[in-house]
């Protein structure tokens, strides 16, 4: 590896610990191996994004994958706020906002209508961790591909056993959809597909 490419890496490495620690007692549902991940990708992309997070719980997630993204983005996420109390999650998001110099736009809602109230094409970038359920996931197939742009990365967390539906219900799409993508695979429980276009 080239010493600009080590001393790069070291640096990805460096800000992501930095991050676990600023996150540290913030309650969160996703490993720190599946935050590098995320983290790593944000910060490996070097083009503007339309970035959406469905299911922010305490918006963890939602940080790594902003504050991975140097260049000009957006970042919405999304929760009904089932399990956790929005004026926590809009507390943690704000002042991870100021303290980070992010830019992550929390909005409490069911996340097929937030998805339906966007443009065509306009997503690049979606990270779906809401209701894991096999009904729900097939909703979110048929709401969110049309909103996806060309080239649009789509990942589901919690492609486990312990969520047999959505295995299901991602296995039955692919099978019947599989075209649609450029590609897909597996990273942890993350599973991600990259979006031909249409
Ligand atoms: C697994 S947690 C998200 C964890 C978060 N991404 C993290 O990594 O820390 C799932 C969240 O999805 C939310 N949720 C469940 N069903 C939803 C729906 N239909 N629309 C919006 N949010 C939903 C829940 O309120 C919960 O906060």
């Amino acid at each position: 590896m080239g010493a600009v490419m080590k001393s790069f890496q070291a640096d990805v490495v460096k800000e992501f610990n930095m991050l676990l620690d600023y996150t540290r007692d913030i309650d969160r549902m996703i490993s720190d191996d599946e935050l590098y991940w995320l983290y790593s990708l944000s910060r490996h992309t070097f083009k503007e994004l339309n970035v959406v997070e469905l299911g922010t719980y305490t918006g963890v997630s939602a940080i790594f994958i902003a504050a991975g993204l140097k260049e000009a983005y957006k970042m919405t996420t999304v929760d009904i706020c089932k399990y956790s109390k929005s004026n926590d999650t809009i507390e943690i998001i704000q002042k991870a906002n100021a303290d980070l110099g992010l830019k992550i736009e929390f909005i409490k809602s069911n996340d097929l209508a937030f998805v339906d109230s966007l443009p065509d094409y306009c997503i690049d970038r979606i990270f779906i961790d809401s209701d894991h359920n096999y009904e729900h996931i097939n909703q979110i197939f048929e709401h969110v591909m049309r909103k996806m742009s060309a080239g649009g990365l789509m990942m589901f967390h919690d492609y486990t056993p312990a969520e047999a539906g959505e295995v299901r219900a991602i296995t039955e799409f692919v099978e019947v959809y599989g075209d649609l993508f450029n590609g897909f695979g597996l990273n942890d429980t993350i599973w991600w597909g990259i979006i031909k276009g249409v």
